[in-house]
């Protein structure tokens, strides 16, 4: 039998996802709302960090959005990129103090997947070099599937951010399954000396029990922050998250797993 690494009250960081404040910004083509603005009460009501996603497409988070993130800020940045010299070009003017890689797609509405890191290891593997040398830390965004993982460790990634939007959308039974493959992927990353993160999807309804997986040292949340704050405001609602994971992270066991 073997077991995670069974700690209790570990440190359970929110990044905080913007993207959707420039979305609505977006669709009427001006300057509000203003994604930093949204990013620096997010700070002040206790995100850890800051994630914005600049798309190919630029359908919501602009160069000028993430230049003026990189001056403002105080809390680090995560920057969101697909592997293309475009983004990395980018991320080596602003130099953030994390870069997620993902996988995009113009026809998607959301990233829909993780990146297939055994397919793309080549092309993967120089990213990260690149980037850490800049002194960037790389996380991958993928599926929780130990093959992904081990392919992840190969190539040198010192994190690993873990989908979460399969266990958010599934239910009952389904939802179980997909929990079980969370923690096992957990307990995988953990194994090989990688840092856990995690993110897509959660809700209130849907945080507590990935909070309560202790070796998930970080949750990046934006969507259902920013829809939530419509009814209750930003600080209202990051509040609510925060309090959520950190109760939930508090009454964590360390998530055993035989
Ligand atoms: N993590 C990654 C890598 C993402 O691509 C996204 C969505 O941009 C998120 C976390 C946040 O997902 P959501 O907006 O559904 O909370």
């Amino acid at each position: 039998m073997s077991e995670l690494i069974a700690q209790k009250n570990k440190p359970l960081r929110l990044g905080v996802n913007i993207d959707h404040v420039a979305t609505i910004r977006n669709a009427r083509g001006g300057g509000f709302p203003d994604p930093v603005r949204a990013a620096k009460l997010a700070e002040d009501a206790g995100a850890d960090g800051i994630t914005a996603h600049l798309r190919e497409d630029r359908r919501h988070i602009s160069d000028t959005d993430i230049e003026r993130l990189t001056d403002q800020l105080v809390v680090p940045l995560n920057f969101e990129m697909a592997a293309t010299n475009e983004m990395l070009k980018i991320a080596l003017k602003h130099k953030p103090h994390a870069a997620c890689i993902v996988p995009e797609k113009r026809e998607e509405r959301t990233t829909e997947g993780g990146l297939d890191v055994m397919k793309g290891r080549n092309h993967l593997k120089s990213f990260i070099a690149v980037l850490s040398d800049a002194g960037i830390r790389v996380s991958l965004f993928v599926e929780p599937e130990p093959l992904q993982l081990d392919a992840a460790y190969e190539i040198g990634a010192p994190v690993i951010e873990l989908h979460t939007g399969a266990y958010c959308e599934a239910r009952q039974v389904a939802r179980e399954m997909e929990h079980a493959r969370i923690l096992n992927a957990v307990k995988s990353a953990t194994d090989l000396g990688l840092e856990c993160h995690a993110g897509h999807g959660l809700t209130y309804e849907t945080v507590a029990s990935i909070a309560a997986i202790s070796n998930i040292s970080e949750l990046n949340i934006g969507h259902f922050l920013i829809g939530e704050a419509i009814f209750g405001g930003l600080d209202s609602s990051i509040k609510h998250m925060r309090a959520l994971m950190d109760k939930a992270r508090a009454q964590s066991d360390g998530m055993r797993i035989a």
